[in-house]
């Protein structure tokens, strides 16, 4: 059974081809990264599996089930979680509140509803409480204490990625997609954002699909690389075979516009 797979996946708009026939596995305990040149179809990639868009063709199989078309709520109930490439938080909440959203697909009794009125030795109380821990070991994980009970908003822009990444964790999700973690991050940040990345695989055996300009991060923590341009696959394999592909060095690499480190 293949944990993860893509088969001649293909969506358009309008004329334009944004994905054309891409086919791609990932095994279980993987990061597997997308690259490619701005445009090249990776973010449509992410939105084509949790089910934001509609491919016009194509299987995308997760655990054997096709779940293709299927809504984003269900797409993440099955266990694949995201973050935006674009910062998507709330801002007037505190970072606390921003990850406890992340649970809600397991909350039996709803967001927060019943857990004040009713007490904490009643059935939601005792929810809430679980679901409190989940979210404080996440807190823990990823050092974000300081930030727990401070609005999002007035936060500093790589400590939002990472409340993006908590949230994105604690709906326990066995896949998690991440688009551009280390984009517009200063050095300190990324190399935080590298350690931190690795130890979801490593600690939590998340397995991890990632879509990142800085080189340095992708060759440094992927097991496999799919390259792409202009909705097509350009090469496939281990970070030392595809920095070398002469194509992916033109398509990306000459498009170098300070994002690349390599
Ligand atoms: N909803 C949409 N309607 C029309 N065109 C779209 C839509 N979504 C994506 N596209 C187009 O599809 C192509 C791929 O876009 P996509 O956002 O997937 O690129 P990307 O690889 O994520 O680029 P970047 O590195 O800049 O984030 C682009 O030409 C984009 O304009
Ligand atoms: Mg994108």
């Amino acid at each position: 059974m293949a944990f993860f797979e893509v088969k001649n996946l293909s969506i358009s708009f309008g004329g334009l081809k944004a994905l054309d026939d891409i086919s791609f596995e990932i095994k279980k305990g993987e990061i597997y990264a997308i690259i490619g040149p701005n445009g090249a179809g990776k973010t449509t990639l992410f939105n084509c599996i949790n089910g934001i868009y509609k491919p016009n063709k194509g299987r995308i199989l997760f655990k054997d089930r096709n779940i293709r078309g299927k809504k984003p709520d269900k797409v993440a109930k099955m266990g694949i979680a995201r973050t935006f490439q674009n910062i998507e938080l709330f801002n007037n909440m505190n970072a606390m509140e921003n990850i406890m959203i992340g649970r809600h697909l397991h909350m039996a009794t709803g967001l927060f509803r019943g857990a004040f009125l009713w007490g904490k030795n009643s059935f939601a109380g005792k929810e809430e409480t679980s679901h409190r821990k989940k979210v404080e070991e996440i807190i823990d994980l990823l050092d974000l204490q300081s930030a727990r009970n401070k609005f999002v908003g007035g936060l500093p822009y790589g400590t939002q990625k990472q409340i993006e990444l908590a949230r994105a964790l604690a709906l326990e999700p066995e896949l998690l997609l991440l688009d551009e973690p280390c984009a517009g991050m200063n050095a300190e940040e990324k190399q935080d954002m590298i350690f931190w990345v690795k130890d979801i695989q490593d600690e939590l055996g998340i397995t991890i699909l990632l879509i990142e300009h800085d080189m340095t991060m992708v060759m440094d923590i992927s097991d496999r690389i799919l390259a792409l341009n202009f909705g097509k696959t350009i090469t496939e394999g281990t970070p030392q075979e595809v920095q070398k592909h002469p194509e992916v060095l033109r398509a990306y690499l000459g498009e170098d516009d300070g994002e690349c480190a390599a």
